[in-house]
C-alpha cells in the first residue's frame, strides 16, 4: 500500500476542519472497505462484540470489542485499558496491519505524524443505539490524537466543547469517513445521536466505528 492509495484529493476536499486540531476526511477509508470488513469479521470471531457495563451499573447500548495490544473496557470497577479480553481471558486479537496503516495515514494527513495506536476499540451500533457525550481520557497522556473511522449506516456525530454543557454541532458521518482530533481538540466532548434505522449495502442495519488510540 502506498501513501496515495488513500488520496481522495481529485474527488473531495482532503479535509474539512471541525475545530482547531479536529478534521474530517470524507470517504478516506472507502478504497479499503472490503479489507476492513473482512478484518472486522475475523477479529470479532475471536473477540465477540459484547455490551459492557458502566461503573454506574448501566449496560451500554453500543456493543464493543477491541484489537491491538491494549483494549478499552468498562465494568463496575471503572474504565481502563487492558491487554486481556475479560470475556475470554486471552489477549485481544492483533491489530491488522491495514488498520495501522489507515490510522497512521489519516493522522499524518491531518498534521499528526508518527501516530502508533496500541488500541483499536470497535463499536457496533444498531438502530436506536447511541453513545452519550464523553471525553476520551483514559489514555496516559493526550499528546496523540484520536482517529475514528465510520463504516455502515450513517450517524450523527455530536461535537461539543471542553465542558460537558457546551453547545454541540452535528456532523453526519457516512461509510468511509474518518475523523481525527488532537491538540487543542483532544479532550472535546463528543458522542453519537441515536442511530436512525436504515439498510447499508455492505453492513445491513448497523454502523461500525473503529476508534484508534495511543493509550500509553
Ligand atoms: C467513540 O467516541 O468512541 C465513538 C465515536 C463514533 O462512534 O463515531
Ligand atoms: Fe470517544
Amino acid at each position: 500500500m502506498t501513501a496515495d492509495f488513500f488520496d481522495t484529493s481529485d474527488v473531495l476536499p482532503a479535509r474539512e476542519i471541525i475545530a482547531e486540531g479536529a478534521m474530517l476526511l470524507r470517504r478516506f477509508a472507502r478504497p479499503i472497505q472490503h479489507d476492513l470488513l473482512d478484518a472486522i469479521a475475523c477479529l470479532s470471531a475471536q473477540a465477540p462484540f459484547r455490551r459492557m457495563f458502566t461503573p454506574g451499573g448501566y449496560r451500554m447500548s453500543v456493543a464493543m470489542t477491541n484489537c491491538g495490544s491494549l483494549g478499552w473496557i468498562t465494568d463496575r470497577t471503572g474504565y481502563r485499558y487492558d491487554a486481556i479480553d475479560p470475556d475470554s481471558g486471552r489477549p485481544w486479537p492483533e491489530m491488522p496491519p491495514i488498520f495501522r496503516e489507515l490510522a497512521g495515514q489519516a493522522a499524518a494527513q491531518t498534521g499528526f505524524a508518527g501516530f502508533r495506536p496500541e488500541a483499536c476499540l470497535v463499536n457496533r451500533y444498531e438502530p436506536g443505539t447511541r453513545l452519550s457525550l464523553h471525553q476520551d481520557r483514559d489514555e496516559s497522556n493526550y499528546d496523540a490524537p484520536i482517529v475514528s473511522v465510520s463504516l455502515g449506516l450513517p450517524a450523527i456525530f455530536l461535537w461539543g466543547g471542553l465542558k460537558r454543557a457546551d453547545k454541540t454541532v452535528r456532523y453526519r458521518l457516512e461509510h468511509g469517513d474518518v475523523v481525527v482530533w488532537g491538540g487543542p481538540s483532544r479532550l472535546v466532548f463528543h458522542g453519537i445521536a441515536p442511530l436512525a434505522d436504515g439498510e447499508h449495502a455492505l453492513l445491513g442495519r448497523q454502523r461500525i466505528n473503529l476508534t484508534f488510540r495511543q493509550a500509553r
